[in-house]
């Protein structure tokens, strides 16, 4: 019978030291542990979500070095040394970060679940510095899912703290074009 699970000794745990939000850590982390499980299960930051698990949805998008990264794609070990920032390291103590920001004044969110990691995804991108209209924004955090269809106040709300012309076609619903057939 075939298993996915080493039949031998699990591989022992290693020392990680690395830079969460500013401070110094050092854990002992086991090899398959994720980046996403570190934080949320080993560290206690919550911000980060968990959606699908498996790179499809982006709301584990933390930054790694200035990066953005789906947590539950990065083993935890492999970030040794890097500095890693995640939604609970953007305000400036009780000031937002004007991202944080825009989101609220444009309602940028409904349940909230997908809004840590398209946070940090839009940071991510603007740091990329590759968009540059509404299009490119919206284009370049397609891998961030909002199941609640936040996609216009979110390009809104990016594209303003960028200071891009606001995508006032698309924010009002699709255009239809073409004729409807029968
Ligand atoms: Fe990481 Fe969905 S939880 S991409
Ligand atoms: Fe609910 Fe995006 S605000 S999933």
């Amino acid at each position: 019978m075939h298993s996915n699970h080493p039949s031998g000794p699990f591989p022992a745990a290693r020392t990680l030291s690395l830079t969460i939000n500013g401070r110094r850590a050092q854990l002992e982390v086991e090899p398959w542990v994720t980046l996403l499980d570190l934080l949320r299960e080993r560290i206690g930051l919550t911000g980060t979500k968990k959606g699908c698990d498996h790179g499809q949805c982006g709301a584990c998008t933390v930054l790694v070095d200035g990066r953005r990264i789906n947590a539950c794609l990065a083993l935890a070990l492999m970030q040794e040394g890097r500095a890693i920032t995640t939604v609970e390291g953007l305000a400036d103590g009780e000031r937002l970060h004007p991202l944080q920001q825009a989101f609220i004044e444009h309602d940028a969110f409904q349940c909230g679940y997908c809004t840590p990691g398209q946070l940090c995804s839009a940071l991510g991108l603007i740091a990329e510095g590759q968009a540059h209209s509404a299009d490119e924004v919206r284009e370049l955090m397609s891998g961030n899912i909002c199941r609640c269809g936040a996609y216009p106040q979110i390009v809104r709300a990016v594209t303003q703290v960028m200071g891009l012309p606001p995508d006032s076609e698309r924010a009002h619903g699709p255009v239809v074009t073409g004729t409807v057939p029968g």
